[in-house]
């Protein structure tokens, strides 16, 4: 070793901060239970919660990618088409860079699942309240459908990716942290704001009914 190269040490960081894990995992039920339920004309007022959830935490989320800690930004996970196409060459050349917050491949399906859930949700609500007749019946499942595929390629994508860096990704959306640099981690967790998050998306599950958010039929 040179006189002045520094050791660096790596070690166990955090990386995602509870709000996003607390997200990340809500969206995902809510994802499943929306495309579950969507079927079933019983089950509408099911459907209909699991969509006012997913348009709920979307809206959040939204919030929380611009004042949210380091790799919860949209600044730290805003890629160029160039820097994607490059880094899904080097995957397929099984040599990618790793990042520490989302990579530029998993950053674009990760917009791709906003976007999606975002006109799934809202044509979806349109369409149960009659607004626009049934011109967005259509519109509403293509996006459903579209989101499906984006979801599975999603979980293909943090597989491939767990496997070619030899780190368990989902496990890091659980416990938030990363094998790492000190100076990468994130300061603080915001431990408070993801239990307001879970403890808010109690009470709406609860008091649902009382919200007069469904169409008296
Ligand atoms: C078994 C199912 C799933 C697993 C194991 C999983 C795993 C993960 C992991 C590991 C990440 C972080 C990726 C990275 O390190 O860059 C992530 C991010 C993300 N996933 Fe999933 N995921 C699942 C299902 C879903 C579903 C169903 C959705 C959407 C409907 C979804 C939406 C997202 C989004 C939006 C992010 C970005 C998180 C953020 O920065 O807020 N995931 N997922």
């Amino acid at each position: 070793m040179l006189a002045n190269e520094e050791k660096v040490v790596k070690t166990q960081i955090l990386v995602w901060d509870v709000p996003t894990r607390v997200f990340h995992w809500l969206l995902a039920l809510s994802f499943l239970g929306a495309y579950l339920t969507g079927e079933e004309d019983s089950y509408r007022e099911l459907h209909l919660k699991f969509g006012y959830l997913l348009l709920g935490l979307i809206g959040c989320r939204l919030v929380w990618g611009m004042i949210g800690s380091r790799y919860a930004r949209f600044s730290n996970f805003w890629f160029k088409p160039r820097e994607i196409l490059a880094y899904v060459q080097a995957v397929l050349r099984r040599c990618p860079t790793h990042y520490v917050g989302h990579n530029p491949a998993g950053s674009a399906a990760i917009f791709l699942l906003l976007g999606l859930g975002l006109l799934s949700s809202i044509t979806g609500i349109l369409l149960y309240f009659e607004v626009g007749g049934e011109l967005l019946e259509e519109p509403h499942e293509v996006f459903a459908s579209v989101m499906l595929v984006v979801v599975l390629a999603h979980i293909v994508g943090v597989a491939l990716s767990s496997y070619l860096h030899r780190e368990n990704l989902p496990r890091a959306m659980v416990t938030g942290t990363k094998f790492g640099e000190p100076s990468q981690g994130i300061g603080a967790g915001f431990a408070w704001l993801g239990i307001i998050l879970l403890l808010a998306v109690v009470a709406f599950w609860h008091w649902f009914p009382a919200l007069g958010l469904t169409a008296s039929k």
